[in-house]
């Protein structure tokens, strides 16, 4: 890459082509295709399909689980999960994940307590968890964010030791490991996300595992509007069902498993060894004795050592076509109707403010390669070199866009 000069107005950003987070990564085409064709020929799209059960077989043994049942997203599995579970009142929740996590109690009536988060894993703060049970308390959502795991021994100590249920939002950990035990298995039960920007995906997906098997009825019959055999209604449910179309790009998605992981962890470390150098600026850790899907890049920045704020980097790598993400800004602690609800909850999530002000994801997946990285790199470094002009060029603190920063395509000569 040539020498930026910042100066220069209308230059064109380093790649023609901006570079997404969270592009899809997509399994053998034809194979989706064929089932697809045999989908058609069975005249079988919905309600428990062989394909929905090949993916939910697979999915289970994968992480080594009892019961897989395959919802329509992981948002409404969440909800599912909670009311399976029996939460009600108030259920402690990290705010630094994404809004789902949240809006799935807040939907039932279920009054979230947000909580503050360890700044290593940036997970659930088991002691702060503690701290905020009360008579009302009748749940614990760990989130597993980024893949990296919660510390599950002491938030399953705390839920045995308070009577509470636990879940996990394991949306982001298909695929990752604690302590050699796949993520999947803890808790009462876990959900994955299959959504079109995860690592393993069906364009819109998700499943709820367990090894509980009164909880796994549960969860059977709520998902198809609480049916239990035919005509007969056993409780309150909604319609959670996949259908078989999403479970073919999954199953594509779960035999390519392998090689994403393989994508992912090579861009993990060339974005390691390009970035190694540049001040202030450090990549989150994976814990390399576990499987980790590595599928997020996820920076820490320290301002006072790169001299640029996060969102200083955020326009400056915007305006490179870099289309890197604030992953998950502002913290659902200051989106409505938690803000209004509970405005002081920023008192007590210190470690959260301050996290949340710090994280830049940058794009990683089957879509971007080496050679992008090594250019990334070099726009990092470039910058870092010009920090004492781009702090006059960028503001230090955005808003949340309304609209994107960067020119998405290459104007034509
Ligand atoms: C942490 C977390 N939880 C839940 C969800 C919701 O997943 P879905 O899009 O499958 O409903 C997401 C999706 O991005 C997520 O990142």
């Amino acid at each position: 890459m040539k020498k930026t000069n910042y100066s220069e107005h209308n230059r064109l950003p380093a790649f023609a082509e901006p570079l997404h987070v969270g592009r899809p990564n997509i399994g053998d085409v034809a194979e989706i295709h064929r089932r697809i064709d045999e989908i058609f020929q069975r005249r079988w799209l919905s309600n428990d399909g062989v394909v929905v059960q090949e993916f939910e077989r697979e999915v289970a043994s994968t992480v080594g689980v009892k019961h897989c049942l395959a919802v329509c997203n992981a948002t409404v599995g969440l909800e599912i999960a909670y009311k399976a579970a029996g939460l009600s009142g108030e259920v402690i929740v990290p705010a630094n994940t994404f809004v789902a996590t949240v809006h799935a109690l807040q939907w039932q009536g279920i009054t979230p307590i947000f909580c503050d988060i360890d700044p290593h894993t940036h997970n659930l703060d088991p002691d702060h968890v503690e701290e905020l049970i009360t008579d009302k308390t009748t749940g614990i959502v760990g989130v597993h964010l980024w893949g990296r795991p919660c510390q599950v021994a002491a938030l399953e100590d705390i839920a045995d030791r308070y009577d509470l249920r636990l879940i996990f939002d394991a949306a982001h950990a298909f695929g990752c490991s604690l302590d050699g035990r796949m993520i999947g298995g803890f808790g009462t039960a876990e959900v994955f996300s299959f959504h079109a920007t995860k690592f393993v995906s069906c364009g819109e997906g998700g499943a709820i595992v367990t090894n509980d098997d009164d909880f796994a009825t549960r969860v059977r019959q709520m998902r198809s509007f609480g049916f239990k055999g035919s005509d007969n209604i056993v409780s309150v449910g909604t319609n959670g069902k996949m259908c078989e179309f999403p479970a073919a790009v999954g199953l594509s998605s779960l035999k390519a498993m392998n090689d994403f992981v393989k994508t992912n962890e090579c861009n993990y470390h060339a974005y390691k060894r390009a970035l190694s150098h540049i001040p202030g600026i450090n990549i989150l850790p994976y814990d390399l004795l576990e499987r980790n899907n590595f599928q997020y890049v996820v920076l820490d920045i320290d301002e006072n050592e790169s001299r640029l704020s996060r969102d200083q980097w955020l326009q400056v790598l915007h305006a490179e076509n870099v289309l890197a993400r604030r992953y998950f800004f502002p913290g659902v602690h200051r989106m409505e109707p938690y803000r209004t609800r509970d405005p002081f909850a920023i008192r007590r999530l210190p470690v959260t403010e301050s996290i949340l002000k710090r994280v830049l994801v940058l794009p990683s997946g089957t879509a971007v390669g080496t050679a992008e990285i090594e250019t990334i790199g070099e726009i990092f470094s470039q910058a870092s070199e010009s920090a004492a002009k781009l702090r006059t060029q960028f503001p230090a603190m955005l808003p949340l866009p309304t609209q994107p920063l960067a020119p998405q395509k290459r104007k034509a000569a």
